[in-house]
This record gives C-alpha cells, structure tokens and sequence, in this order.
C-alpha cells in the first residue's frame, strides 16, 4: 500500500513529535466536549470519594485522541499509565504479570484492546469486576485454582473497532466513550497550539486552512502543519501565512477538503468506468489495482463521512457533491 500524507495512521515521523505535541490535562485537550465533559465529572466524583476510577473504553477512528486521553486520565487522577496492547498480551501469564506489578489506584491502558485473544479476556474478567486473578497452578488432575487478589486499579482501553470488542468485555466497561471526528473550528485551535509548541508562527486565515485539509483528525493536522513549517523555512521567512500554506498543500497534493490523488483515482474511477455507479467494492477494486479491504478500511471511511460516496445495497455510488467538487456536470436522474 501507497504511503499516504493524509493517512489517519501514525508513520515514525508522527511517533516522534506526538509524544511532545500531547496535551497533557483535560483543560488542554481541544474539542470532544461531551467526552471530556463526562469523564471530568467521573473524575471529580472518584478524587472526591478517593476510589479508583471505573474501567473506560475510548473508541473512534485513528489519530482522534484516545491514546492521549488514556494519558490525561492518568494525570488527572494523579496516578502513574501503565501502556501495553491487545496484540502485545500473548500468555495470560503476560497480563498476570502486568496486573500484579500495578500500583493502587493506577490506570492500565490496554491500546488495540479488540485484538486481545479470547483466553485473555477471560483472565481478565475478574481483574476487572473483582479486582482478583484466578491462576491455576499445575498441570492435568494436581491442577488447582488460586485466587489472586489484585490492588484497584483502572483499566482504559482503546480501539478503531467498537464492533469487534466481545459483549462481555463490554459490558464490564463502566464508562463508554466515543470520540468523534473533529470540526474545523477545533482543528484550527490544535493547529494554532501546535504551531505555538514549536515556536511557528501562523496566521489564523492559514490555520483554518490546515484545519479543513486534515479529515477531521489532529494527528493529520499536525503532521501538514509540519510539512507546512518545513515549506514556509525554505521558501520564505519561516512564518505561516494564507499563500503560504495554500502553496504548499497544493505542492503536497492536498487538496482543499484533504482529498489526495489515491481518493481522487477511486471517486473518477467510479465516475468515468461505471457512471458513478451503484458498483460492486470488488468491481472496484479491480478497477483501480487495489485490495478491497483496503478500500474499504482506509480510503472509504473518511469519503463516506463527508457525503461523497454512499453504501447501496446494489454497491458504492458517487453522490452529487463529487461532481461539484470536481467541477463536472451533475448527471441528469
Ligand atoms: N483533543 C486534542 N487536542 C489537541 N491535540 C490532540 C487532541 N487529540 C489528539 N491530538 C493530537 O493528535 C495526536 C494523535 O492522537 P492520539 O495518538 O491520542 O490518537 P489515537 O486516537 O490514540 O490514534 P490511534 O488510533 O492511531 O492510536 C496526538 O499526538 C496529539 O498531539
Ligand atoms: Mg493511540
């Protein structure tokens, strides 16, 4: 798969700048209001009656804040994070060691927690209700059952796929969060905060810019305002204006609602090979030289969001705002 500037995905450059670029109390986090909101409350309510928090499940596309949130839930409880993810947990024995080394009150934050195997789900069941692991020790009919008991603690756990988390790991989740996609408006304010981190500055004409190109997501937003800051060094004085930022994303092939050149293919490939459909996802595919499960993974999500294609019984179809967007004639029904 193509490397893409507008994917929702962390590349390693992202991993090295996020981990200064995050903020750090709920008061810094931009945006989600509902969220933060809630949680502030369930915070307040746990410091005010000194008990640990109840488990959290962020769920919501990449790049939108979970991980930072898991981060700040932390800090405002005044605990230390504990990170590890689903994949990473292999052998109950690895979640054992995990739970036993906590101290009270800490938060655990399970990352990708959909891909925890089903074994350690079960292990964790208890952990999480009870505070106490069962472990069984020895092997065929010496085997028996001992009850471990665990100090409180607090489990946030974070997936792309609230779908694919089991019912009974659900349940047993006392706060449920979605995070949504961000407006412009609040990805103006994450560019304006970023570009203050890294001592750039920016015009607020040209943070809005940034902001409308980045699909809805701070981690694309502060990875083109990188780009950007790079561009503005090179070509002008280092500072970020209108023209400037305009140049650039052009320059990147960004265009002004973030759309890409592997977005454009599939929208006119769909225009132009199947009259804007209803077409099949493998028809597509096919089409174009991609995988469909990538299409529909990667490229579909954010194209479906902003309106510009539909799901159909009969197949995707490009809806009229394509046209416009591409400055084409909108076909007669
Ligand atoms: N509400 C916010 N305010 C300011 N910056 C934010 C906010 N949410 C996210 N960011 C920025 O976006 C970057 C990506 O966020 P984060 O790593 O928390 O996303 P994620 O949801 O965990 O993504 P993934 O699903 O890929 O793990 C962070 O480094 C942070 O700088
Ligand atoms: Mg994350």
């Amino acid at each position: 798969m193509e490397e893409r500037l507008i994917s929702s995905e962390a590349d390693q450059q992202d991993l090295v700048f996020e981990t200064s670029l995050r903020p750090q109390t709920l008061g810094q986090y931009i945006g989600q209001d509902k969220v933060k909101a809630n949680l502030e409350v369930f915070i307040k309510a746990a410091l005010m009656r000194r008990e640990t928090l109840d488990h959290v499940l962020l769920y919501g596309p990449p790049g939108l804040g979970k991980t930072t949130l898991a981060a700040i839930i932390a800090n405002e409880m005044g605990v230390d994070l504990r990170t590890t993810s689903g994949p990473a947990i292999e052998r109950p024995g690895d979640l054992a060691a995990i739970l036993t080394s906590l101290e009270p009150g800490d938060v655990l934050f399970i990352d990708e927690i959909h891909r925890l195997p089903r074994s350690i789900e079960e292990v964790l069941y208890p952990a999480m209700e009870d505070f106490c692991l069962d472990i069984v020790i020895g092997k065929g009919p010496e085997a028996r059952s001992v009850r471990l008991d665990l100090p409180p603690f607090t489990l946030v756990g974070a997936t792309t796929r609230a779908g694919a988390i089991s019912a009974p790991l659900r349940d047993r989740f006392g706060v449920l969060s979605r995070l949504e996609y961000y407006k412009e408006e609040q990805l103006k304010e994450i560019v304006e905060r970023t570009a203050d981190i890294l001592s750039t500055k920016i015009s607020a004409v040209a943070a809005s810019e940034i902001a409308r190109r980045s699909r809805g997501t701070p981690r694309i937003a502060n990875r083109l305002l990188r780009r950007v800051r790079d561009f503005a060094q090179v070509k002008g004085n280092g500072e970020i204006d209108l023209a400037m930022a305009d140049e650039a994303l052009g320059l990147l092939q960004v265009d002004k609602l973030g759309l890409d050149h592997i977005d454009h293919k599939l929208l006119t490939g769909i225009i132009e090979k199947f009259r804007g459909g209803p077409v099949g996802l493998d028809t597509i595919a096919a089409s174009i030289g991609e995988e469909s499960d990538t299409i529909e993974d990667v490229y579909e999500p954010y194209l479906l969001q902003i309106g510009f294609l539909q799901r159909t019984p009969r197949g995707r179809v490009v809806t009229d705002l394509v046209y416009r967007h591409f400055q084409m004639e909108v076909p007669k029904k």
